[in-house]
């Protein structure tokens, strides 16, 4: 069996773009946080001692301005990463990725509210203080489908700086909402009271999804992970590969036997039997095993093998997936192939 670090660089991993789009996506989350809270701070009017009431305002509309260029990072580097495939149309239009569709979908809900948000502010004037007011109530729509869309989505979700800062981010909006919603004139008690209720509620449920869902294991295929990134990105699952007129899943009949290195297995393909696999133990300077595939004796390919419960290789364009059972003295198996061999 290849060491684990062999076996890692043989499949392919995400790219940089991939840990700039994540990166970018928890920044965002924090950024936009920060803007509902000082959003809030804004309409309680909170001042410091030494800092004025329009510094509240001035920062709440800067960061607001932070967060959509941050988000528009994170949009663009996760659409131009093609490890998860989205699309620019899955960034434009919810629920239609292959990956984690409803999660993602909810992160498109979020940036489109925080986008509508900020048109509108941009026709402050135009609205006049009370219609913009009240269109303004919609600034806290993007804020809970971006929290879901985090925990939903995110890969790093169980990792406890993650759990930390989401949680920070759910207690200091949670903390400005219960100051807002306590402050008020006599008559919009029944409204606030309301809101109380269906924040709570929201709060609650959400958490024990989160519990039950994204912070257990195997949330990842729960989610609607593509199985070609569920199996270490070797390109395509087993069943896709199937179905593709030049691929095939052939019987494999062979043996194993003892040498100086390790274990060599013979296969022959049961269906095709010119076709012939040998998997040879690394030689001492070799850190992997070699698979060749051979046609009536002559060799086709030979590649360095990735093994463990299946074996996996390249012939030339053509992925191998070698799926093993029966006793060394009389192997079977069965060779699934992404295209023509030989
Ligand atoms: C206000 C809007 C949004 C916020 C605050 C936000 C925030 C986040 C956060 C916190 C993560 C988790 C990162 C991690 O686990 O390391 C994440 C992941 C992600 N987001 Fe967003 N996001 C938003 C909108 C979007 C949109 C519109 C898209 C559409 C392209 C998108 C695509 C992704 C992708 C592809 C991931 C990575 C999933 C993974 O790690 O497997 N996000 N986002």
């Amino acid at each position: 069996v290849i060491p684990a670090t062999m076996e890692a660089a043989t499949f392919s991993a995400p790219s940089p773009l991939w840990f700039a789009s994540r990166g970018a996506g928890v920044v965002t989350l924090a950024v936009l946080t920060a803007t509902v809270v000082l959003g809030i701070g804004t309409s309680l009017r909170w001042q410091g001692p030494r800092s004025p009431r329009f510094l509240t305002a001035s920062l709440h509309r800067n960061l607001s301005l932070f967060a959509i260029t941050l988000l528009a990072v994170h949009i663009v580097t996760s659409v131009l990463d093609p490890f998860a495939g989205i699309r620019p149309v899955d960034a434009a239009i919810p629920f239609l990725a292959t990956y984690r569709p409803f999660w993602l979908g909810m992160g498109v809900l979020a940036a489109e509210a925080l986008l509508a948000v900020a048109v509108t502010s941009l026709f402050r004037r135009r609205l006049g203080a009370r219609g913009w007011r009240l269109i303004h109530w919609g600034a806290y729509a993007p804020w809970p489908p971006a929290v879901v869309h985090g925990l939903g989505t995110g890969t790093d979700v169980r990792e406890p700086w993650l759990i930390g800062l989401t949680s920070a981010c759910v207690v200091a909006v949670m903390l400005a909402l219960a100051e807002r919603l306590v402050m008020g004139r006599r008559r919009t008690a029944p409204v606030r009271m309301l809101a109380a209720g269906v924040t709570v509620a929201v709060l609650v449920v959400t958490c024990s999804w989160a519990a039950r869902g994204p912070l257990r294991p195997g949330w990842a295929a729960a989610a609607g992970t593509p199985a070609s990134i569920l199996k270490g990105s070797f390109g395509a699952s087993p069943d896709q590969w199937r179905s593709r007129s030049t691929g095939f899943v052939d019987a494999l009949i062979g043996s194993m036997t003892a040498t100086r290195d390790g274990a060599a297995i013979s296969f022959r393909d049961a269906v095709d039997p010119a076709l012939t696999l040998t998997i040879l133990p690394p030689a001492p300077a070799q850190m992997a095993p070699v698979l060749s595939v051979a046609r009536n004796g002559q060799q086709l390919c030979s590649s360095p093998a990735a093994v463990g419960t299946k074996i996996y290789a390249v012939c030339g364009a053509t992925r191998l997936l070698i799926e093993l059972r029966g006793s060394p003295a009389r192997l079977t198996g069965t060779l699934t192939a992404s295209g023509p061999l030989g």
